[in-house]
């Protein structure tokens, strides 16, 4: 696979999304062919199993039933969408990879961690050259995903503290893997991208 595989990070509501849109344009503006996706989603059959785990009550999936359906998704993204753009040499920028769910499922509810990486091991086996993570005060977080609300409100219900455990867990993920960048988006949204591109060019 010759492209470059980019991952935005985050807890909810930090910037990920605005931010990998504003970086894909300006690649594109570069003269890059850039794919813009998502998780969960980015391809039909993970934009279906989207539905499952981000709509309903916050008891619906078992953090392990979650975990199942990340991945199973994660993969059909991987085979329809990320690894044919990859060895086409385009560059691919997700909104979200495998540290949500070594986050989200692994720690936020009891450790699973160990659970996150055999699955991972077995099913997916890539990580991104680079992790953009956009690290932000989850109350600011919720602040602007309650005031964006949508019907894809599952894990925002899950409140502060869970988002709180989520943000320490991504800060300590950054200090042991270096396709880590840290970048602070508690900043206006031009601030921020400035920081991504020189990450990402630099
Ligand atoms: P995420 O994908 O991490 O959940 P979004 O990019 O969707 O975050 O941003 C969440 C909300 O906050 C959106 O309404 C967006 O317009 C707004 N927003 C994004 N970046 C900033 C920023 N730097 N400052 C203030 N508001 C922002
Ligand atoms: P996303 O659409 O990025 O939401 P937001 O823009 O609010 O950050 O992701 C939706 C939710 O899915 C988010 O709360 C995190 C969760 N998630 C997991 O729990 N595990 C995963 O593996 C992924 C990819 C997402």
């Amino acid at each position: 696979m010759t492209g470059r595989f980019i991952s935005f990070e985050g807890i909810d509501g930090s910037g990920k999304s605005t931010q990998a849109r504003r970086l894909a344009e300006t690649l594109r503006a570069r003269g890059e062919t850039v794919i813009l996706t998502r998780e969960p989603g980015g391809s039909e059959g993970a934009e279906q199993i989207r539905r499952l785990v981000l709509e309903g009550k916050t008891d619906r999936w078992s953090a392990e039933t979650e975990i199942l359906l990340f991945t199973a998704a994660r993969r059909d993204h991987l085979e329809k969408t990320i690894r044919p753009a990859l060895e086409r040499g385009e560059t691919v920028i997700t909104d979200r990879f495998a540290d949500s769910t070594r986050i989200f499922q692994g720690i936020t509810r009891g450790d699973l961690t160990e659970t996150v990486d055999r699955l991972h091991q077995l099913m997916i086996g890539v990580e991104p050259d680079l992790t953009i993570l956009v690290d932000l005060d989850p109350a600011e977080g919720l602040r602007r995903a309650t005031a964006r609300a949508g019907t894809e409100m599952r894990f925002e219900d899950m409140g502060l503290a869970f988002q709180e455990k989520a943000r320490a867990g991504f800060l300590r993920l950054a200090e042991q893997h270096s396709r880590f960048r840290v970048i602070d988006g508690a900043r206006s949204p031009d601030a921020v991208a400035v920081d991504i591109l020189s990450a990402v060019t630099g």
